[in-house]
């Protein structure tokens, strides 16, 4: 049955949506994700050239175990360099560009006045974009409220995947406890690398300790999400990162081993209340899970095979991040992460994070 909630009865005027990059791994998450959403509705969807004039259906090579929505595999993917978005009526522009692609493209987006909400990392450092996960940091929105009213558009970024999941569980330790420094190492899905990505001569029956550019992203990205945002922008967290990423031969979610220095030490009951009494949006929005956080007692879990699509309700699959295996080891505190990459990790962040851009009528 249907999870009935304030928002699901409203907004019968949908909101027209471009989805950019919509072939890939993330754009083929994002059409599956907005099937049916009750405020989006999937109007454009622009590639590249490669793909430009073909049907969708024709264009993606689809990869995803649910069923391409009938209706997008009829429409023509349009090339990203002639389309022009205002034609469309779009007000929203998903991104799964590339992020040499991104960084020109979005900019010129946003500079037409459109909202755009990107997966790419281009622009996620830049001091006026926020760097958002919906139910972490929302706060950080303010960075672009009132562009929209003023016709001016603006970038929302969501973090790199393991990110997004680190960031997840280290916000209620940040709150309760506060944070001195984290080492991380990441155990990452192929999908993490888009399609077709990592070749499988180099990942079967391997593993592979080096992903271009992982581990500065997982350095920096987590000390802007929990950073404070002022009059003059965000500033930074001060808790050192240390991060070891490495390919796994995983086919969707990423396993993060995290170990936290604490401020103030907790007991482990505290800490493990503090992630499962963790709110966030409590599904205020369609997208954002009751609990962002959920915790497993089992030894053995959290595992990619049976805990990715934790998340409620049915929209929020694959939206929980799932922590298990919480101990303390010496002083410090060790436990085990999971998050869906394509899902919480990329389009289902970016989809919150508009989500919670109209709810604050940013949008
Ligand atoms: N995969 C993940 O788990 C994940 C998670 C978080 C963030 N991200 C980020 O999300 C973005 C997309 O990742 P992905 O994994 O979906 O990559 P992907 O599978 O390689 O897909 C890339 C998409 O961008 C299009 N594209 C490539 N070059 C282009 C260009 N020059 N102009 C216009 N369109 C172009 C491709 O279109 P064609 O099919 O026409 O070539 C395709 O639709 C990247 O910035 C990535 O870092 C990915």
């Amino acid at each position: 049955m249907q999870h009935l909630t304030a928002w699901s009865c409203e907004n019968l005027d949908k909101i027209p949506v471009a989805v950019i990059g919509a072939t890939g791994a993330v754009g083929q998450r994002f059409i599956q994700l907005l099937e049916n959403h009750p405020w989006f509705s999937v109007e454009v969807l622009a590639a590249s050239g490669r793909s430009a004039g073909h049907r969708y259906k024709d264009a993606a090579n689809w990869k995803l175990s649910e069923q391409m929505p009938s209706d997008i595999g009829e429409k023509k993917v349009q090339d990203i360099d002639l389309i022009t978005f205002s034609d469309n009526n779009i007000e929203i522009i998903f991104s799964a560009l590339p992020s040499d692609a991104a960084t020109k493209v979005e900019s010129d987006l946003a500079s037409k006045g459109f909202c755009v909400f990107s997966n790419a990392s281009a622009h996620r450092m830049d001091q006026d974009v926020p760097l958002l996960i919906a139910d972490i940091n929302p706060q950080h929105l303010e960075l672009v409220a009132g562009r929209k009213k003023a016709q001016k558009g603006f970038i929302v970024t969501n973090p790199n995947c393991s990110v997004t999941g680190l960031a997840t569980g280290l916000k209620p330790l940040h709150e309760a406890f506060g944070i001195k420094s984290v080492v991380v190492t990441t155990y990452q899905a192929i999908s993490g690398a888009g399609y077709p990505g990592v070749p499988s001569m180099d990942i079967t029956d391997n593993v592979v300790p080096y992903i271009p550019n992982e581990e500065e992203k997982v350095e920096e990205e987590c000390q802007k999400i929990l950073g404070t945002l002022t009059d003059s922008g965000v500033i930074l967290s001060s808790f050192s990162v240390i991060a070891s990423c490495a390919r796994v031969p995983v086919r969707d979610g990423h396993l993060e081993s995290v170990c936290v220095a604490l401020e103030s030490n907790g007991t482990l009951d505290e800490v493990k209340q503090a992630f499962s009494q963790y709110k966030g949006l409590n599904n205020k929005t369609p997208t954002s899970p009751l609990r962002p956080i959920i915790v497993t007692e089992d030894e053995s879990r959290p595992q990619p095979l049976f805990d990715l699509y934790n998340g409620e309700p049915e929209r929020a699959r694959g939206m929980a991040v799932t922590v298990g295996r919480i101990k303390k080891v010496q002083d410090k505190l060790r436990f085990y992460l999971l998050v869906h990459n394509t899902i919480r990790g990329a389009a289902g962040c970016s989809i919150m994070n508009a989500e919670l851009a109209k709810m604050k009528g940013i949008i």
